[in-house]
C-alpha cells in the first residue's frame, strides 16, 4: 500500500502552481456525453477522480485520446446508454452526473448508487425532484442499488425546479438533464459555486442556452444538439486553499499560481483575519506568515460562503493558532472525523457533534502514523505533517489521489521534505 512519508517543521518558500478543479473536470467530462462532437478539454488536473471518469466513459463507447499533458479529447458520439459499469460509478461521487447526462440526450438513463467521500449522508432526493420536474419517472433500486429512469408518457418538458437545499450536485444534473430537453427549466435556490459556472460555460459553448449560472436561479432553454467544442477548466480553488493554508502553517511564503483570486475570497479574508499577509494579483495570491496567527470563529457554507471542502486543512492552521477557534459546519454531517487523527499528532480539539468543534490553539503538533480517512482529511494531514516536528506517515492515500495532482511533487519544488512511498 502506498503512503506519504514527511518530515516536517520545514517553512514552504517558492511558486507552486494550481491544477484544474477537480470538481468541474468531472462535471464537464461527463457533460460531454450531452455532445454530439469532438470536445477538446484543456487544463485536466491528473488525478484519480478523472481518470476514473475516463474509464467510465471508454466502457460506455466513448474515445478518450490524450493530445498533451493536460488536454483530452472525447467523443461520446457512439455512447451507449445505460451501459456504465456499476463498479466503476461506485468508485465516485461524480458519476451521479452520467444520470442528468444520459437522460438530457437520450431521453432515459441507467447508472449505479456513486461513491465518493463519507462525510456525511449523501442523498440524491434533490436530484430525482429536477429529472421528475422535467416529466421523467424515477425508479431506485436498493436491491441492485441503481437508479433507472424513463421519460414518463408526455416526454420531457422543461419547467420549474425549487432546490429545498442547496445542491452542487443537484443543480449540476438539473442542468444537464435539461440542456437538451424543449421548453425552458428554471431553477430556483440553485448552487452558486465556480464549477457550476464552469459547467455552464462548457455547455453555452458547446450551443446550448444557460443563463444565470453563478447566481441562485438558473435559466435553461433547452436546444436541439450540441456540437463539440474546446473548452479551457478552471483552476482548482480547493487545491489552491490548500497550498495558501500550507504556507501559513509552515511559517513560509508561496506564491500560488494559476488561480482566480475571486473564487478565493473566502479564504484569503479568513486568512487576513488570522494574521497572514495575502496579497492578490491577476491570477495569482502570495501568502506570506508574518507572525503569530489568531484564533477565528469560521463557518462552511454553500458559495461564496467559507468552503467545507476546506474545513479539515482550516482546522490544522486552528490547532497551532494561538488561542481558541470554532468550526461550525454547515454543509456536511459528519466532517469532523479527520480530528481523530489530529488528536495523535498532539492537538487540542473538542468536537461537539459531526456539526461543531472547538481548537483550543496553541498545539506542537508533532509526526504520527496517520490514516486518510477523506480527500480533504488526507490534505489536511499533509499540512499538518509539514507543519509538525518529526516525521509523520499518511496511509490509504488512495483518498489524497482523487483530488489533488502530484502534491508530493508540487510540495517538494517549493522545499518541502515529502515522499510518495510505494510497499
Ligand atoms: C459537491 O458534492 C462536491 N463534490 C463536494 O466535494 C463538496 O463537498 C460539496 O459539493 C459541497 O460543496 C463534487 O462536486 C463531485 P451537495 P455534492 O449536493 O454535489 C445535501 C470534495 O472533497 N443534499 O452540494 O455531492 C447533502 O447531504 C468533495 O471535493 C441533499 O440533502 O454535494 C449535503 O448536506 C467531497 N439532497 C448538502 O446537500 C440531495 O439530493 C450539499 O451537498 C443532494 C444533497
Amino acid at each position: 500500500m502506498d503512503k506519504i512519508v514527511i518530515k516536517g517543521n520545514k517553512p514552504l518558500h517558492g511558486e507552486i502552481e494550481v491544477s484544474g478543479m477537480k470538481n468541474s473536470a468531472v462535471a464537464i467530462i461527463f457533460g460531454t456525453i450531452l455532445t454530439e462532437g469532438k470536445c477538446v478539454l484543456h487544463n485536466i488536473p491528473m488525478i484519480s477522480d478523472v481518470t476514473a471518469s475516463f474509464d467510465i466513459l471508454r466502457s460506455m463507447g466513448a474515445s478518450v485520446n490524450r493530445i498533451d499533458k493536460t488536454t483530452f479529447e472525447i467523443d461520446t458520439v457512439n455512447i451507449v446508454p445505460g451501459s456504465a459499469p456499476f463498479e466503476l460509478v461506485r468508485k465516485m461521487r461524480a458519476s451521479y452526473y452520467i444520470l442528468g447526462a444520459e437522460l438530457g440526450r437520450f431521453g432515459h438513463a441507467k447508472a449505479a448508487y456513486p461513491g465518493g467521500c463519507e462525510i456525511g449522508a449523501r442523498p440524491i432526493d434533490q436530484h430525482i425532484k429536477a429529472f421528475e420536474a422535467l416529466g421523467a419517472n424515477v425508479v431506485c433500486d436498493d436491491d441492485t442499488k441503481s437508479v433507472v429512469i424513463s421519460s414518463g408518457k408526455d416526454g420531457l418538458r422543461g419547467d420549474s425546479v425549487f432546490m429545498d437545499i442547496v445542491s452542487v450536485g443537484a443543480t449540476i444534473n438539473a442542468i444537464l438533464a435539461a440542456v437538451r430537453v424543449p421548453g425552458t427549466t428554471i431553477i430556483d435556490n440553485a448552487a452558486r459555486e465556480p464549477h457550476v459556472v464552469d459547467l455552464a460555460n462548457f455547455l453555452n459553448a458547446a450551443g446550448a442556452d444557460v443563463s444565470g449560472a453563478g447566481t441562485d436561479t438558473v435559466k435553461v432553454r433547452g436546444v436541439s444538439e450540441l456540437h463539440g467544442v474546446t473548452y479551457e477548466i478552471v483552476p482548482d480553488m480547493i487545491e489552491a486553499g490548500t497550498f495558501m493554508i500550507a504556507a501559513a502553517a509552515t511559517k513560509g511564503e508561496l506564491k500560488v499560481t494559476n488561480v482566480i483570486p475571486k473564487h478565493l475570497e473566502s479564504i484569503t479574508a479568513k486568512l487576513q483575519d488570522m494574521g497572514v499577509e495575502v496579497e492578490e494579483y491577476d491570477d495569482a495570491v502570495r501568502v506570506k506568515y508574518i507572525g503569530e496567527i489568531s484564533g477565528i470563529n469560521v463557518k462552511t457554507l454553500p458559495y461564496p460562503g467559507f468552503p467545507t471542502d476546506m474545513n479539515p486543512q482550516m482546522g490544522v492552521l486552528m490547532c497551532i493558532a494561538n488561542g481558541k477557534s470554532t468550526m461550525r459546519e454547515g454543509v456536511w454531517d459528519n466532517r469532523f472525523k479527520y480530528c481523530d487523527e489530529l488528536y495523535k499528532m498532539g492537538a487540542a480539539i473538542k468536537v461537539s457533534d459531526g456539526k461543531m468543534a472547538e481548537f483550543l490553539g496553541g498545539a506542537s503538533l508533532k509526526g504520527a502514523q496517520i490514516t486518510a480517512c477523506d480527500l480533504r482529511a488526507g490534505a489536511a494531514f499533509i499540512i499538518a505533517g509539514l507543519a509538525a516536528e518529526g516525521v509523520t506517515e499518511i496511509d490509504n492515500i488512495r483518498h489524497i489521489q482523487r483530488g489533488y495532482e502530484d502534491i508530493c511533487g508540487k510540495l517538494r519544488r517549493v522545499g518541502a521534505e515529502i515522499e510518495l512511498v510505494s510497499e
